[in-house]
């Protein structure tokens, strides 16, 4: 059994089976740089208050740089029993400096530690996630332009509805993945503040100069109250919940695109670079990527509930309980990362079938309300209008035929107030065209929108 850096009220060793147990190192080893940031930052702090003196700090930066180094190089293999990367990256240093490096931990807790790192870990990713995002917005915005004129049903209820466009139906993803973004650059606004200083719970007795640590690390300020700056996680939970968001409208898009690519609608062609096939059916394509991200939601979801349900009812201040908001952050993080990563490609790769999205949007009675809205101009009540229509469809349903199929005497049968330009006004390229209305389907609309979301990117 190994001597533990804490080891000193202790008459025994760590039992091999819990020290296995309660060793955190096999995935907090990912916090190396953060945690070699922060401790080399603490150092030079500790060196300018005259807390240590200022050449054992610059030997201490100088072995932690070392380390780094050295980890980047896989040339470090971390110990079990060193319990954490905390612990871990202290011992090695002492190992190679000698005892000076025993005097880093000088007024600092894992406590504190471990808040810093994770927070200035989390802001990294926030960054990425931002620009991936970003970039399927970019994405977007450009096949949105391509097809400003490529008209498709609209649904309700899955139902054909409206007609619209595919330019108008992608616009209202940008609008979505542009709310994840805000929502990230606001969870790391509101967390973006140092811990260090906070020690185990209560502060400690060395004047730290917390503001300046703060400000080597790039944080806006410190935080407030030394209990709640070891024990708050609510930045992993926030970001969690905004990852949630973020694969909940990745997974209403994917379930749109594996219907689109089904052989019953044919809207798109997803690029073989991005579709599997079958190891028993020859003929198969399958949209497996659009699955596999919906499938991925789930376990996103599953991160987040797990972080609130650690953190629910733990007393003030840190419990060893938390050490559990690792491996569900680090998963939440690769998984967004990773969907994000690959769908983006796959929707500037898809080809779009125009002519089907087309035809789609002339059955169904996609232009029913057009017809009453035609009436209503013409000045009949729209509820009357709305029932006088209603009865057209029914005739055509028994008919089998589509609304712009009946004969002007049919539709003057049903109302006096139709006239002859009736046709051309229920037009499905009429019915999108007249939607003018800012943030309707209209060309005219659609690009003013496309426009507005590229000055927002930019
Ligand atoms: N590995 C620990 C964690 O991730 C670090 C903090 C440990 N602190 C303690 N008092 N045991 O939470």
């Amino acid at each position: 059994m190994s001597k533990k850096l804490w080891g000193g009220r202790f008459e025994k060793g760590t039992d091999k089976v819990v020290e296995d147990f309660h060793s955190s190192i096999r995935f907090d080893q990912r916090l190396y740089k953060q945690d070699i940031r922060g401790s080399i930052a603490h150092a030079r702090m500790l060196g300018r208050q005259g807390i240590i003196a200022a050449s054992e700090a610059e030997q201490i930066i100088e072995g932690l740089e070392k380390i780094m180094a050295d980890i980047e190089a896989g040339r470090v293999e971390f110990d079990v029993a060193a319990e954490d990367i905390h612990m871990n990256i202290e011992k090695i240093l002492t190992e190679r400096i000698g005892d000076v490096g025993k005097k880093l931990h000088t007024g600092r807790s894992r406590n504190d530690q471990v808040a810093l790192d994770v927070r200035l870990y989390l802001r990294d990713e926030i960054t990425e996630t931002g620009r991936l995002l970003r970039e399927l917005i970019t994405v977007l915005l450009e096949r949105a332009e391509e097809h400003v004129d490529t008209i498709m049903p609209g649904y309700t209820h899955l139902q054909k509805a409206q007609p619209i466009t595919l330019a108008h139906h992608l616009l209202a993803y940008v609008q979505m993945f542009g709310r994840d973004c805000s929502r990230l650059v606001d969870c790391a606004k509101r967390f973006n503040i140092s811990p260090l200083g906070s020690g185990a719970l209560a502060g400690t007795t060395f004047p730290l100069d917390r503001m300046a640590v703060a400000q080597e690390l790039g944080f806006d300020g410190i935080t407030e109250n030394s209990l709640d700056g070891v024990s708050d996680r609510d930045f992993a939970i926030e970001f969690c919940g905004a990852a949630s968001l973020i694969m909940m409208h990745l997974s209403r898009f994917c379930e749109e695109i594996i219907l689109w690519s089904s052989q019953e609608f044919s809207f798109i062609e997803l690029d073989d670079a991005y579709s599997t096939g079958s190891s028993m059916m020859p003929q198969k394509k399958n949209p497996d990527v659009a699955e596999l991200i919906r499938g991925k939601t789930g376990r996103v979801y599953g991160d987040l509930m797990a972080l609130l349900t650690v953190m629910k009812s733990l007393p003030l201040a840190y419990n060893k309980d938390m050490q559990e908001d690792k491996e569900n952050l680090f998963d939440a993080v690769d998984t967004v990362k990773g969907c994000l990563a690959v769908f983006t490609p796959m929707i500037r790769t898809m080809r779009v079938r125009g002519e089907r999205m087309k035809a789609g949007a002339k059955g169904g009675f996609t232009n029913a309300t057009d017809v009453a809205d035609y009436l209503a101009k013409k000045g009949v009540s729209f509820r009357e209008a709305h029932e006088i229509v209603g009865k057209m469809v029914l005739m055509c349903v028994q008919k089998s035929v589509a609304l712009e199929d009946l004969s002007f005497e049919d539709f003057r049968a049903c109302s006096e107030a139709f006239e002859e330009d009736v046709f051309d006004a229920i037009r499905v390229e009429r019915c999108v065209a007249d939607r003018k209305v800012p943030g309707g389907p209209a060309p005219d609309a659609v690009k003013a929108a496309i426009q507005a979301a590229r000055e927002r990117l930019s």
